[in-house]
């Protein structure tokens, strides 16, 4: 069967099922693509979006002129659904999600999505997913990912005559392997961003600019790259795709970056609410030095697919400094670690309106 929709066709060739159940081992889930059985799709033409339906083809064909293929006229989301001890489902702060990509639509010029539709476009998708939830205890989740693409017949510079919406789901175990193991970074020359280009937007383009300078720093052994401030390379940015964080030596400060060309990161926000008011800490968004790392006592990378990772030390130039330890997380990153997850898993009390129940 073949469905021309708007410029795009839907093409139900069905290359490869749905993973089977019954091969997943949720012990062992890494961040990897498993095939589940229905995403979302929706389109946006002549000013509006479709109500948008379920599907099990996880092919797009696309208009061989799309914005989205030539220009990066793409962006994406990333967030998670966790299953309760009490077999309910939790997805956590989808309504910061819709907003950030909405933030992303207006930086590359496309039709934004209302929260309603984001997140009914989420509840959908997890509840059609529902047995692809890894079970409770297992330290897995259910990422979903959003994304909005520029289709239809182009050539020029120009924003794209159509959009797809879509959000697909993969049940996920953690991105860096070990979970709450500590884990070594490397500066890089590279950049993911400019001073005022698109850092701050979910967007692809920022993604295919880290993938050279992230695989030269597998190849060294390290987890990934700590981006510096595009402008001046004297201050601390992102760690790999994911924000950063670093703990005082007396251990009372939770220090963030904060910077336009840092993607805001909702784990980021969420730990920095935690700290100050579950563990009492100071919190400050400000400039990290690159040369000052003396000044903390804990470091760590903060995402939806990182979780917590302890950052155990970092390489810049031939200066190698270790935080914590490079084998143990420090006190309070375990504690905040504890507290976030705590609240994704339902065992925890949520702040008002981080848990959506699906
Ligand atoms: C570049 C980058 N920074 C930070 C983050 C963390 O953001 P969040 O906590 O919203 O997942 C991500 C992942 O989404 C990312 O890709």
């Amino acid at each position: 069967m073949r469905l021309t929709i708007l410029g795009m066709t839907a093409h139900d060739s069905r290359p490869e099922q749905a993973k089977k159940l019954a091969d997943i081992d949720w012990s062992t889930l890494g961040f990897s693509y498993i095939r589940t059985d229905l995403r979302y799709l929706a389109h946006w033409k002549d000013g509006e979006w479709d109500a948008g339906t379920l599907t099990e083809d996880n092919q797009i064909h696309l208009a061989e002129g799309s914005t989205a293929l030539h220009y990066g006229q793409q962006c994406f989301e990333g967030l998670k659904a966790y299953r309760c001890a009490d077999g309910s489902i939790n997805l956590f702060r989808p309504d910061q999600n819709a907003a950030r990509m909405r933030m992303s639509c207006r930086r590359l010029l496309m039709p934004e999505l209302s929260d309603e539709q984001f997140i009914d476009a989420c509840l959908q998708v997890v509840r059609a997913n529902e047995h692809f939830l890894p079970p409770y205890g297992t330290g897995g989740s259910l990422y979903l990912r959003p994304f909005v693409i520029g289709v239809g017949d182009n050539i020029g510079v120009r924003t794209a005559p159509e959009f797809i919406f879509s959000v697909f789901c993969v049940p996920v175990g953690p991105y860096f392997k070990g979970g709450l193991t500590p884990t070594n970074f490397i500066t890089s020359d590279y950049d993911r961003a400019a001073p005022h280009g698109t850092g701050a937007a979910k967007v692809g383009g920022n993604y295919a600019a880290s993938l050279l300078p992230g695989y030269e720093a597998k190849k060294r052994d390290f987890a990934d790259v700590i981006y510096l401030d595009p402008a001046t390379h004297t201050t601390i940015e992102e760690a790999g795709a994911a924000n950063f964080f670093a703990i005082t030596q007396d251990g009372q400060k939770f220090v963030t970056p904060q910077s336009p060309s840092i993607l805001p990161s909702i784990t980021k926000y969420s730990l920095l609410w935690l700290a100050e008011h579950r563990l009492g800490l100071e919190v400050e968004e400000g400039d990290i030095r690159i040369d000052e790392l003396g000044k903390f006592s804990e470091a760590g990378a903060c995402g939806t697919a990182a979780v917590i990772t302890p950052i155990g030390g970092i390489q810049h130039g031939d200066d190698f400094h270790v935080f914590y330890s490079e084998s143990e997380p420090g006190p309070v990153t375990r504690r905040l670690y504890d507290e976030l997850v705590g609240i994704q898993y339902g065992d925890k009390e949520a702040p008002e309106g981080w848990i959506v129940k699906v």
